[in-house]
């Protein structure tokens, strides 16, 4: 008899175990940070000051928890989606073993001091070559793995994984591109950007624009492609719809960075550009959102019972709010007020806390009983439980920044009659005070969430087996 081909579902498992974990570390960090801004004297070393732990957060989060979720769900889906397993098995593996070196290094380097200042893109050039070793090998896997389907269409999800692939690596290689610093003619570990002045902004909000674009959009939209319509038990509300959300999202995405650099020396027209290109981006994140939602239409009974659906359900309307928000706080004078306030950092985590995380915990969630060889997680009632403390722990935090931001921005440009500042710089920070203690309740929340799942997870894990040779499905329909 012939012997059946198997999925690799090896790595797929590691990078889900790891995405528990560095979520929790991840989040611990945010935690720490938060409360350090209401009680400075937690800053107690250099090394974890607020200054050192904050990029190590948002490295953490973003690319350990986001990266190692985005890898599992994007190994998983490319093998189901296509009939086939992962092309070069041990370049797979190496892209788990080489991304978790690369996360170490941060871990390292960002406490100790060394970064490059470009914010999402702090780590110094040794660690950069690295990751593009990864990044390359991840896309041959990927590629490669799609060259070799037995299926004569390839599934949207893996048009998104694969766009989001590609424009990392080239927003990578562009913005990373650095002079290594010699002293004393010794090679160190530090670099200058090859960019000078209003040409490294630019560069640099071209990249962290489409961080966000593709790194912790296009690619979770890939896991809402295949993971809602499984987990809802129904095909994709519009085929056409996707495919021209998917040519939208990535054509429009590309302009909108100068939305970051409103108002400084960068040409005005750019500025503008950027501006329209995000009120324009609206329609595409919103299509791809109701894509989603509708996908549930006419089955929405099972959001009552189903808490995966649940997590995936509400991190698309966190979705649909924040992709509404950015495009506001891209109009020039929406952005004069909320430029430097809170409200910038509370945006940023309803897409973070309830997009990037409720999907991707909802796709772990799918994903972890099918390769630990078990039908369901050990407890759905814990799902549950996690499921409410992530959505109160998120609405907790941007609903207080919200206030604190457009506070602030108000006390900022108040002035008194003979034109002296109404408030000091101080006093906008002593009224923030109270909405950041709000903002570490509704952290501890969410962390305690995702401790949840870490037990729920070990408990699934001790009573399954691995399932590395899951048998290759053969019907067109089985994936
Ligand atoms: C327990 C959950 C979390 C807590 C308590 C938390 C807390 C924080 C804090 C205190 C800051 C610094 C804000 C400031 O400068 O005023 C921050 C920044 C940031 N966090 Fe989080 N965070 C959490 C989860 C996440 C997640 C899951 C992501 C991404 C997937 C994320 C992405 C970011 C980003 C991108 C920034 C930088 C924002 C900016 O520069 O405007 N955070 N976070
Ligand atoms: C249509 C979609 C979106 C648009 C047009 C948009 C627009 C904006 C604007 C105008 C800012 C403020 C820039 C500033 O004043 O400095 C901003 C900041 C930010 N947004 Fe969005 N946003 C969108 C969606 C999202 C989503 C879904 C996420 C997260 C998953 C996100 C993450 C961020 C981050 C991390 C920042 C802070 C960057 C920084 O200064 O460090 N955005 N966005």
């Amino acid at each position: 008899m012939q012997s059946q081909a198997t999925y690799n579902y090896k790595v797929v498992r590691q990078f889900a175990v790891m995405t528990v974990i560095w979520g929790i570390v991840g989040m611990l960090v945010g935690v720490i940070v938060a409360a350090q801004l209401v009680w400075p004297e937690l800053n107690v070393i250099e090394y974890l000051s607020y200054g050192r732990l904050r990029p190590l957060h948002t490295n953490a989060v973003i690319f350990a928890f986001g990266g190692c979720a985005l890898f599992a769900t994007s190994y998983y889906s490319v093998q189901r989606t296509n009939h086939t397993t992962l092309f070069c098995p041990r370049l797979a593996a190496f892209t788990f073993w080489g991304w978790q070196l690369v996360i170490l290094l941060a871990a390292l380097s960002l406490p100790l001091g060394y970064t490059t200042a470009k914010e999402y893109a702090e780590l110094e050039w040794p660690i950069d070559i690295l990751i593009t070793i990864v990044w390359v090998s991840y896309a041959v896997v990927f590629f490669g793995t799609l060259m070799k389907r037995k299926t004569p269409h390839i599934y949207v999800s893996n048009w998104f994984f694969g766009g989001f692939i590609l424009t990392v690596a080239l927003l990578h290689l562009v913005n990373s591109a650095e002079i290594p610093v010699f002293a004393a003619g010794v090679l160190t570990p530090k670099s200058y950007s090859a960019y000078a002045g209003v040409q490294d902004a630019m560069v640099q909000w071209w990249y962290g624009h489409n961080a966000v674009g593709f790194f912790l959009t296009a690619g979770f939209l890939g896991m809402m492609y295949y993971f809602v319509p499984k987990q809802a038990g129904r095909p994709v509300y519009s085929y056409r719809l996707s495919v021209v959300h998917f040519w939208a999202l990535i054509f429009t995405y590309m302009w909108a960075g100068p939305h970051h650099l409103h108002y400084t020396a960068l040409p005005d027209w750019t500025q503008s550009l950027g501006m329209v290109m995000s009120l324009i981006l609206l329609a595409p994140s919103w299509g791809g959102m109701i894509n989603g939602i509708m996908t549930l239409s006419g089955a929405w009974h099972k959001l009552r019972d189903d808490p995966i659906l649940k997590f995936m359900i509400t991190s698309l309307s966190f979705y649909g709010m924040s992709t509404f928000e950015g495009p506001m706080m891209s109009i020039k004078t929406v952005n004069a007020l909320s430029h430097y306030t809170d409200w910038t950092v509370g945006h940023v985590h309803s897409g973070a806390l309830g997009w990037v995380a409720m999907i991707s915990i909802g796709s772990i969630y799918y994903l972890l009983p099918r390769v630990f060889g078990k039908t369901e997680m050990a407890s759905t009632k814990l799902i549950n439980v996690h499921f409410w403390l992530a959505t109160l722990g998120t609405v907790l935090y941007i609903a207080a920044l919200w206030i604190s931001g457009v506070m602030q921005g108000l006390m900022w440009r108040a002035t008194n009659v003979d034109g002296t500042l109404t408030y000091s710089f101080v006093e906008s920070v002593k009224s923030s005070y109270p909405f950041w203690t709000i903002r570490v309740v509704g952290g501890l929340l969410f962390l305690t969430g995702m401790l949840i799942m870490a037990y729920n997870m070990f408990m699934t894990m001790a009573g399954g087996r691995a399932v590395n040779d899951a048998p290759v499905l053969e019907p067109a329909h089985a994936h």
